[in-house]
């Protein structure tokens, strides 16, 4: 090529949750079989919608209007309808103009990181989800920049950690938060998201927060949105359906911006993020159109918590039986579907072997509800 092709930071762009298919294939290509397992899709976890949240759907599918396009900022009604269900929570207020739909989480996680200036960088958490660490260290071009979430308190993220990062590191000008926590399923409690925002009015930062499990917390425990906490903040909350609906073939997230007036910079970042969509032409709409008739319906609060319920029962079930093993440092967990558990130090020697096959004789692996990796260092679960 007359000029390198290929970005610096295309190096950075991996799923290791994914490459571990690469590996499989290598392994079923030596003769050996292989349990296919899927990545946090909970239909293929064997999850089924009710028939009247498919209902809705059908009967969307039978309108010819259906098959339009859209504004690609997404439906105003729709918009208008989430943009109320956020002011119902009482803290910062938005307008319909302040949501833009994505072609879901991914598509909007890969677009918030690319429209940052090169040098600037958003800190997140470790143990990270590799979508957000790999998009934002693709934009910047070098590894992700991370606090750390300590696994020996309950996974709660290290706030000294999280500002001194902040204060030695001037690049950085936003804070990731996934709360509800993917690898981790640890729920940030009010008093560390306040004193997440306290950081980032110190230092002029924006927030970040992938919100797309917010509504999908258990036994006891409840998660507070963005919007509740951030105060005059500029912050971006990302939703979703793919979970808590869940319907992640629909393609369909979207962002919420809060405080666009507070800040010019931050303004103009939206109106770029909401640039970005406007020349894909439409964004999908079939979901769109069902959201309000879905999310609106009394069944849905009822639903929600009847599967919360079942989630929590399985995590509580997992927390019997791993928080028992003294070779492990475990977490219960309070939010989204996935734990993650580390060996203690020592536990593992360099000759030891894990097999899946161990792993799988459990009675509760059985019924197809939980699926394993080993990791260099622990587990991660989705159940
Ligand atoms: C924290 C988090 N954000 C975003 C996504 C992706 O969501 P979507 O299906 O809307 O692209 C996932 C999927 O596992 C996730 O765990």
């Amino acid at each position: 090529m007359r000029q390198q092709l290929l970005s610096e930071g295309a190096s950075e762009l991996s799923y290791e949750i994914r490459e571990i298919v690469k590996k499989a294939e290598q392994i079923r290509n030596l003769g050996k079989e292989i349990y296919w397992e899927n990545i946090g899709d909970p239909i293929q976890k064997n999850h089924q919608l009710p028939e009247w949240i498919k209902q809705i759907i059908a009967n969307l599918a039978l309108q010819n209007e259906s098959y339009s396009y859209c504004p690609s900022k997404g439906i105003l009604d729709t918009r208008k309808f989430l943009a109320e269900q956020t002011n119902q929570l009482k803290g910062v207020q938005i307008t319909p103009d302040d949501i833009c739909f994505f072609n879901g989480l991914g598509d909007a996680i890969a677009k918030v990181y690319q429209y940052i200036t090169l040098t600037s960088r958003v800190i997140g958490p470790s143990p990270a989800y590799s979508t957000h660490s790999s998009a934002e260290a693709a934009h910047a071009g070098h590894e992700p920049l991370t606090y750390k979430l300590d696994p020996n308190n309950k996974w709660y993220p290290d706030l000294e950690d999280l500002y001194n990062k902040v204060k030695y590191n001037p690049n950085v000008v936003g804070i990731l938060i996934i709360n509800p926590d993917n690898p981790t399923g640890m729920v940030y409690p009010y008093e560390t998201l306040k004193r997440i925002v306290e950081i980032a009015k110190e230092f002029k930062l924006f927030l970040i927060c992938d919100e797309i499990y917010i509504n999908i917390t258990y036994n006891g425990v409840r998660a507070y949105s963005l919007a509740e906490v951030i105060d005059d903040v500029p912050g971006i909350s990302m939703k979703g359906i793919s979970k808590e609906l869940p319907w992640p073939g629909a393609r369909c997230g979207w962002m919420e911006y809060y405080n666009r007036d507070k800040d010019n910079d931050f303004n103009r970042f939206c109106q770029a993020l909401d640039n970005a969509k406007m020349i894909e032409v439409c964004s999908t709409k079939l979901p769109q159109l069902a959201i309000p008739k879905i999310l609106g319906d009394p069944r849905f609060k009822i639903y929600r918590e009847e599967t919360n319920r079942n989630i929590g029962k399985r995590s509580k079930m997992i927390a019997d039986i791993l928080g028992t093993v003294p070779e492990l440092t475990f977490n219960e967990t309070f939010g989204a579907f996935y734990n993650t558990i580390i060996f203690r130090e020592g536990t593992l020697k360099p000759e030891q072997k894990l097999t899946l096959k161990i792993l799988r004789s459990e009675p509760w692996l059985n019924n197809g509800l939980i699926r394993t990796f080993p990791m260099i260092k622990g587990l991660y679960i989705i159940f």
